[in-house]
């Protein structure tokens, strides 16, 4: 039987909350969402799509909705959300309520090198990685902070690492059951 928790990931695109998302939710044997996927699945085309034929804001009203329907349903499990999912108060109101919040973080110049030239995220397109990086950075920050029980800076360590920090620091703050 899987873990009782209910852990969602935030932080900016890149810091690596589907990946690590996964690899959590193996190790504990629960099952690891993607918000992202959820909402492509809902809509029925891509994210790039959803943003050039609807507008972000209907992305951000398609994201709020599968947001709070994962966060409602009742089942256990790793929720990886994207970059922008804590924009607006109602999200981080439902995010905060819902479980154990890692928020997953990096530099700027880590987060440009690893999402540069990525063609699936419309926040990149036309304009230089790092730049969109940082202007984001200071935008979102004080939010990801708002809402973390626990900050984790990827680019300060491999993967195997970050997972057994996460694991460490769930089991010191009684989350884990
Ligand atoms: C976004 C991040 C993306 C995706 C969309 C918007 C953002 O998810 O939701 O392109 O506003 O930062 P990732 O953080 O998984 O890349």
């Amino acid at each position: 039987m899987g873990a009782e928790i209910f852990v969602i990931l935030i932080g900016p695109m890149g810091a690596g909350k589907s990946t690590i998302g996964r690899r959590l939710a193996a190790r504990l044997g629960v099952s690891c969402v993607d918000l992202d996927a959820v909402i492509v699945e809902r809509a029925g085309c891509s994210i790039p799509d959803i943003f050039a034929e609807q507008g972000e804001a209907s992305f951000r009203a398609l994201e709020s909705e599968c947001l709070k329907t994962l966060c409602e349903d009742g089942k256990k499990k790793f929720l990886a959300t994207g970059g922008g999912a804590v924009l607006s108060e109602a999200n981080r109101q439902i995010i905060k309520q819902s479980g154990f919040v890692i928020w997953l973080d990096a530099r700027p110049e880590v987060l440009a090198k690893r999402i540069g030239g990525d063609r699936n995220r419309p926040l990149l397109k036309g304009v230089k990685p790092l730049q969109r990086a940082r202007e984001l950075d200071v935008q979102r920050r004080p939010l990801y902070k708002s809402c973390a029980d626990l900050r984790i800076d990827t680019g300060k360590m491999k993967v195997p690492q970050t997972i057994h920090t996460i694991i460490d620091a769930m089991d010191k703050t009684s989350y884990m059951m």
